[in-house]
């Protein structure tokens, strides 16, 4: 009885261990499924695009705007062989896409490799982990991401499928900035004379302006969809300079994801989307077969010159009906409702369920505070076009970044001088009242080529602050190399005793980009587990261009694993080495 019942669980032993190794294989095979590999051709080339009843040549990838979709399983890897036989050098990015270990792909110019010059190419791999629903890729040179963008979209891994029904259908809707005159030559000039950029002349849905501009109603985007289905919608705010209002008539939007992440469902009449960000949202044609405006409005409480046009597509049902004599249009709020921008961004929360848990830092090892700025640098006799004939600039932490000639990456790796320095502060130069009356305090930054450095799995807090200096307003402030939990948000001064009280650690959105409140503040956390050089910036493109940006430099754990990898055999040469 005793020996017979020990030789059961002996044999129970072994038919545990060799359903384990049944396990064992069968994830492996579920990883050799999931791993494909796929590769694509970008040909960057200079195309004519007629809008706005004029015609201009730009660059493109492979003749479209936007150019090409990506289309992926989680957890695939892409090539991409960038082929540039455009005038100028520039470089391609892969928008939220970590690149575990990998920076040598991640693209931004001068930081992580130097611009692919015209008639040569590279072969950028881009390596997909946990992200899931929708990115983007963008050029990462000056202005060049105007006309070289397209969606990335990344499906559920095999044998899985998304947080919510099947949608009938899905589209991407990418919003872009039409500029009539050549980009590169609007960021020249008024780099030259410090005073502010042109702003664009329509903003467009899938490449089109939309029924509201001259010239375009010929072409408006349709979205064509049956009654009673439901559609996915993925829109991806491509615009250079101004975040955006969306809704679509007379139709409720259910956001379920942003920045390759899900949400808890989120049900709303417009959504507030800056430039970087992308959001999932799930639309049913529930309304009397009919067409109805999709709308997309600027977001700009700011006293900065911007563009206050708007760009429609159509929602059409398909099938008989009479056309109404006017599409219903929905109402979004006014471009400086604030209010409405930060109510809608404040109820962004994870899914946070059993598939998709959160793991929140709590115990914090590198916090930072850092203040958003936009500032000014004297000009000798007053001769720039900026305020007081001084020339704009921003900062963060009063330091103005200045590109390097050599990307930092190689610097950093080859153990190269005088690239960059290590000496981010982690707290502005001083304290005053940073959404006040700030009177001229730091309304003149310095300038570097400043990195901030963090230890392998670091537990980082980064408070922004945004201030009152120059011109106030909302700063999408974005991360390479990382998805961060936004666990609180707030306006005026960060509080440090009073405001961590109402942080999120349960169920805070990730994201990769976040719009710090005009005079406000938000505060992220992420893990350092991604060793590498990652840029950091607001991505409202004048402002990066100013200098609101930084460099993060994670450095390596101890294995070969926690480690940046070898950089591949080729990457584009740097004109100064
Ligand atoms: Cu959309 Cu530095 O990136
Ligand atoms: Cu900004």
């Amino acid at each position: 009885m005793f020996m017979s019942s020990q030789l059961a669980l002996k044999n129970m032993g072994l038919i545990l261990r060799f359903l384990g190794s049944l396990l064992v294989l069968d994830s492996i095979l579920h990883c050799m499924v999931q791993a494909k590999v796929q590769y694509y051709d970008f040909v960057l080339k200079e195309t004519n695009f007629t809008r706005l009843c004029s015609t201009k040549s730009m660059l493109t990838v492979n003749d479209s705007f936007p150019g090409p979709t990506i289309r992926v399983n989680k957890g695939d890897t892409v090539y991409v062989n960038v082929h540039n036989k455009g005038k100028y050098g520039v470089t391609i990015h892969w928008h939220g896409v970590k690149q575990p270990r990998n920076p040598w792909s991640d693209g931004p110019e001068n930081v992580t490799q130097c611009p692919i010059p015209p008639n040569t190419s590279f072969t950028q791999e881009i390596i997909f982990s946990d992200e899931e629903g929708t990115l983007w890729w963008h050029a990462h040179s000056d202005w060049s991401r105007a006309t070289v963008h397209g969606a990335i979209v990344i499906l559920p891994a095999p044998w899985t499928t998304y947080p919510f029904p099947k949608p009938y259908g899905e589209q991407t809707l990418v919003l872009g900035e039409w500029f009539k005159g050549d980009v590169m030559a609007i960021i020249d000039e008024a780099l030259a004379t410090g005073g502010d950029p042109n702003t664009s002349d329509a903003f467009t849905i899938n490449g089109q302006p939309g029924d509201l501009y001259d010239c375009s109603n010929g072409s408006t985007y349709r979205l064509l969809v049956n009654y009673g289905k439901t559609y996915l919608l993925r829109i991806i705010n491509a615009v250079m300079n101004e975040e955006q209002f969306f809704g679509i008539a007379n139709h409720k939007l259910t956001v379920v994801g942003m920045d390759g992440a899900y949400t808890k469902p989120i049900v709303t009449n417009y959504i507030m989307i800056t430039p970087g960000q992308t959001m999932d949202v799930l639309v049913t044609a529930n309304q009397s077969p009919s067409l109805y405006y999709i709308v997309s409005t600027p977001f700009a409480d700011t006293t900065a010159p911007f563009d206050n046009t708007t760009t429609t597509a159509i929602l059409q049902y398909q099938g008989k009906y009479t056309a109404p004599s006017s599409i219903p249009f929905p109402t979004l709020p006014s471009y400086n409702d604030k209010a409405a921008a930060d109510n809608y961004t404040k109820l962004l929360r994870s899914l946070a369920n059993k598939s998709h848990p959160v793991k929140v830092p709590v115990n914090i090892t590198q916090r930072i505070f850092m203040t958003v700025s936009v500032n000014q640098l004297y000009c000798p006799n007053a001769s720039c076009s900026g305020p007081d004939g001084n020339r704009l600039a921003a900062s963060l932490n009063n330091i103005s970044f200045q590109t390097p000639t050599i990307d930092v990456l190689q610097a950093y790796y080859g153990h190269l001088s005088k690239v960059f320095s290590n000496d981010f502060p982690k707290q502005p130069p001083y304290f005053f009242n940073f959404t006040g009356d700030v009177g001229n305090n730091t309304l003149y930054p310095s300038l570097g080529t400043k990195v901030l450095t963090v230890n392998y799995n670091d537990a980082v807090e980064i408070v922004y602050q945004g201030t009152n200096v120059g011109a106030a307003e909302n700063h999408p402030m974005h991360l390479h190399g990382y998805s961060f939990y936004v666990v609180g948000l707030g306006s005026g001064n960060f509080n440090n005793i009073t405001d961590p009280k109402s942080y999120n650690l349960v169920d805070p959105p990730l994201v990769n980009t976040i719009g710090v409140p005009k005079n406000g503040w938000a505060t992220i956390r992420f893990i350092a587990n991604n060793p590498g050089v990652w840029f950091m910036h607001c991505h409202l493109e004048r402002h990066a261009s100013w200098g609101m940006d930084t460099v993060l430099v994670v450095k390596n754990g101890s294995t070969r694993e926690t480690s940046i990898r070898p950089p591949p055999k080729y990457m584009p040469p740097c004109s100064k080495t």
